[in-house]
């Protein structure tokens, strides 16, 4: 018997979406508000969610005080208060966008899980706009 657990973590950032090698003109369009060149800030709502069997002793999927002290260490210690661009190697060279920063969490993740859980990832950049990411 299977279910899924989730929690729901929290870091703000600041970041800048910009293509190298499009012109200024193509980045502003393309891009609007998030290609400001002095940054702007997000407060990402992220959630961690676990699928996996319910242990017949404990009943539990995952120790969720486990899951949140997991999720502080690897992804709110590495991008809370953090200008995504300048203080994260990884986006150094990678967008920052909602799509991508899911994408890092959830390789930053993976390996603290044992590979019969699956693992999922769902990040709003906005209360309206969010990505999920699963792996694939
Ligand atoms: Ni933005």
């Amino acid at each position: 018997m299977k279910a899924t657990v989730s929690r729901h973590a929290h870091f703000n950032a600041a970041h800048r979406l910009n293509v190298a090698n499009w012109t200024d003109e193509k980045n502003e369009e393309y891009f609007g508000p998030c290609n400001n060149s002095n940054f702007h800030g997000h407060n990402y709502e992220l959630i961690v969610s676990l699928t996996g069997d319910i242990d017949p002793h404990t009943g539990y999927v995952f120790d969720m005080k486990e899951l949140s002290d997991i999720i502080k260490l690897n992804v709110e210690s590495r991008l809370d208060h953090k200008n995504l661009n300048l203080d994260v190697p990884i986006f150094k060279d990678l967008n920052p966008s909602a799509e991508n920063i899911s994408k890092i969490i959830y390789d930053w993740l993976r390996p603290c899980f044992n590979s019969k859980l699956s693992l999922k990832i769902k990040l709003y950049e906005t209360p309206r706009n969010f990505v999920e990411y699963g792996g694939q």
